[in-house]
């Protein structure tokens, strides 16, 4: 479908807006058009608290990353004084980016075009051959500090000075999850996949649960629909949709393989017996089961580009059983096969949407999230009425 000129009139997306099992998905230009993209990004991921790492990434004082985000170079680095800070990757003498992109460790920040130096609070330390330049003051010349937040072991950065703090965004979240005990969690693995997709394809398919008998028949759904007593949406009390799927066992592992027990702190909760599964705003997946978490960190790179970050979280105390390894191996099976399976049907939608014979679709009663979150962004980026 060819997008309109003007194409943030609410008119063009009215079957959108309409009830679940009235509406339409979202013109196939949503998923393709460069305008619409920019739009998100200046209206979406510039306002958000956007879903950046997690703090074992940057564990020791001089620990930092760096990458580009919804087109921003930034850097998250611990200081010495262990506080974790954000700042633009870009230098304040002519602009050169300051760290590759990647993770690694420095006790100051060195400019790799004129040898500018900042400490890791930001602080110009040293700027050579400036000391005849007028009027230059270095302690005005420090790196421009981001706003940045943590919760669970989390890091998040927000572009827009005016948004509400991250505890607004998450609003209750938080609570519902405090039984599993995501702080004390541990990154035991972490692993990158570049997707031919554009990002809410990929948040769509992790908030349905229909296409699971057919992407999944021959791995999670052998066993996911046999055992499962319920699947419900929650009510969000914050910037999030949230899902609660009541099973037997852990829904990280394929049936019949052994795993770790259950997180001490769910004895005797509902939670002992199921999955937790928010989707933060705009793209951080999380997924709380009976015995460990994992969480999908999106990036979007382009209309039809976008990074994929799987994080395994398990408690503390196991990563000091002999057998981790060789039990964390079972979970690790289960999230690369249906990772894959998911990336590879994202892939393929996005082929399809790609078409100018790709029209709008109708909704099953088994997606009112996806329905939900393309609602989510159409109040975000389309102009007022
Ligand atoms: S651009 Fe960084 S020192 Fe010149
Ligand atoms: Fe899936």
């Amino acid at each position: 479908m060819q997008p309109p000129a003007d194409l943030f009139h609410p008119r063009h997306y009215e079957a959108v807006r309409k009830p679940l099992l009235q509406a339409e998905t979202l013109p196939t230009w949503c998923y393709t058009s460069d305008a619409f993209y920019q739009r998100e990004v200046e209206r979406i991921w510039r306002r958000a608290w956007n879903f950046v790492g997690h703090v074992d990434q940057v564990a020791k004082p001089g620990d930092y990353l760096a990458m580009e985000f919804a087109g921003v170079p930034l850097i998250i680095v611990r200081g010495k004084d262990s506080v974790i800070r954000a700042f633009a990757n870009a230098c304040r003498h002519r602009g050169s980016t300051l760290l590759d992109d990647g993770t690694g460790h420095c006790s100051t920040i060195v400019c790799p075009y004129h040898s500018w130096s900042y400490g890791l609070d930001g602080t110009l330390l040293g700027a050579p051959e400036m000391h005849k330049t007028e009027g230059f003051k270095p302690a005005e010349n420090g790196l421009v500090e981001l706003r940045f937040g943590t919760w669970g072991g989390f890091l998040f950065v927000c572009f827009d000075n005016a948004a509400p703090p991250l505890a607004t965004w998450l609003g209750g979240l938080p609570e519902k999850l405090e039984c599993y005990g995501l702080d004390d969690m541990v990154l035991a693995r972490r692993k990158v996949f570049d997707m031919a997709c554009n990002w809410k394809i990929f948040v769509e398919n992790a908030k349905e649960s229909y296409h699971i008998g057919t992407v999944h028949k021959a791995t999670i759904n052998k066993y996911a629909s046999a055992r499962s007593a319920g699947y419900w949406v929650e009510e969000p009390t914050g910037e999030y949709v949230v899902t609660f799927a009541q099973h037997e066992n852990s829904m990280a592992l394929l049936q019949g393989d052994a795993g770790f027990p259950p997180i001490e702190t769910l004895a005797g909760r509902r939670e002992a017996g199921g999955t937790y599964a928010p989707l933060l705003y705009p793209s951080t997946y999380l997924a709380c089961t009976i015995d460990c978490a994992w969480y999908l960190e999106l990036h979007p790179l382009g209309p039809n580009r976008t990074r994929l970050v799987h994080g395994a979280l398990f408690p503390r105390s196991r990563m000091q059983r002999p057998d981790f390894e060789q039990l964390a191996a079972n979970y690790y099976k289960r999230w690369d096969i249906t990772i894959e399976e998911d990336i590879i049907a994202s892939d393929r939608q996005q082929q399809g949407v790609a078409s100018p014979y790709c029209l709008p679709g109708r909704f099953s009663h088994r997606e009112p999230l996806v329905h939900t979150i393309d609602n989510w962004v159409l109040d975000k980026v389309l102009d007022a009425p």
